[in-house]
C-alpha cells in the first residue's frame, strides 16, 4: 500500500467538501478519481499533497503518518501533483521550469551539472525537446499541461496526482497524454487521476473511485463502477 486515506474530512463553513473518505492506492497502480463538479476531488489531492489541512483524518505514504507534513516535505517524500489550471512559471524557459522543479524533490539538493541534462530528457520524454528555450507563458495550453507533468517527474515522485490532465486537449492530443502517463506508469510511478472524460479513464485506470459530496459512492473496475445505477443518477446522467 502506497497511499493510504482514513477518515479524512474538510470542511469550507458548513460545507463538507470531503466527508470521512477512506481510500487506499496500491505501488503501481492508476486509479481514477471520479464524481461531478464540487464532489470535492481537488480538495482530496490538496488534502494529500499538504496545500490544505485536513480537519480529521489521516493520509499515509507506505504506512507513515504524514498528515501534518507541509507540502514541500511531501514533495520531497515522492508526491507530485499537477493542477487543473496548469501555472508553470510564465518567464522561465520550458526548460527553466523543469529545472527549477528538480530544486524541490525527492533527494534534491543543490543542482547538480547533470541536472539540465536530465531535464531536457524529460523535456523529451514529454514531447517538449524542440520548446527548450520557449517560454512557459507562449507554450499552448497542450503543451503547459505536458510541462506540467515533466516538473512533476522533476521531483523524482512515488506517487503522482493528475487533476484533469485531459481537459481541454483535442483527441490527438489527448491520445498523446493516455500515451505519455502508460510510459510514466512502466517507469514505476504510481498515479491517481481526476478526469472528466470518460472513455480514457475506462482504457487508462485499472481502478476507478465516485466522489459524490465528498464521499465514495462507487468503487472497482471502470466498467463495473460506471455502471452503477448510483453513478449513472449522480455522474453519468447529467
Ligand atoms: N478554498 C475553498 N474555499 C471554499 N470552498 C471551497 C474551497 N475549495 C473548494 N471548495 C468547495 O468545496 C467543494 C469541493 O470542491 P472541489 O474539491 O474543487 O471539487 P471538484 O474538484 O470535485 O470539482 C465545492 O463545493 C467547492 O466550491
Ligand atoms: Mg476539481
Amino acid at each position: 500500500m502506497l497511499l493510504q486515506v482514513e477518515g479524512l474530512c474538510k470542511a469550507f463553513g458548513g460545507l463538507r467538501a470531503v466527508d470521512d473518505l477512506s481510500l487506499v492506492v496500491s505501488e503501481g497502480e492508476i486509479l481514477g478519481l471520479l464524481g461531478p463538479n464540487g464532489s470535492g476531488k481537488t480538495t482530496v489531492f490538496n488534502l494529500i499533497a499538504g496545500a490544505l489541512r485536513a480537519d480529521a483524518g489521516l493520509v499515509r505514504l507506505s504506512g507513515r503518518d504524514i498528515t501534518r507534513h507541509p507540502a514541500s516535505i511531501r514533495t520531497r517524500l515522492g508526491i507530485a501533483r499537477t493542477f487543473q489550471l496548469v501555472r508553470p512559471l510564465p518567464h522561465l524557459t520550458a526548460l527553466d521550469n523543469v529545472l527549477v522543479a528538480q530544486l524541490f524533490g525527492r533527494g534534491a539538493g543543490p543542482l547538480r551539472p547533470e541536472a539540465r541534462d536530465a531535464s531536457r530528457r524529460l523535456l523529451d520524454l514529454v514531447g517538449l525537446g524542440a520548446k527548450a528555450s520557449v517560454p512557459g507563458a507562449n507554450l499552448t495550453l497542450a503543451e503547459r499541461k505536458r510541462l506540467e507533468i515533466a516538473r512533476a517527474l522533476a521531483t523524482h515522485p512515488r506517487v503522482m496526482l493528475l487533476d484533469e490532465p485531459l481537459g481541454g486537449l483535442n483527441a490527438t492530443e489527448v491520445q498523446t497524454a493516455l500515451a505519455l502517463l502508460r510510459t510514466i506508469r512502466a517507469d514505476d510511478v504510481t498515479l491517481v487521476i481526476v478526469e472528466h472524460n470518460v472513455p480514457a479513464v475506462r482504457s487508462l485506470c485499472d481502478r476507478i473511485i465516485v466522489l459524490n459530496s465528498g464521499r465514495p459512492i462507487a468503487e472497482g473496475k471502470p466498467d463495473e463502477a460506471l455502471a452503477r445505477p448510483e453513478v449513472i443518477e449522480v455522474y453519468l446522467g447529467r
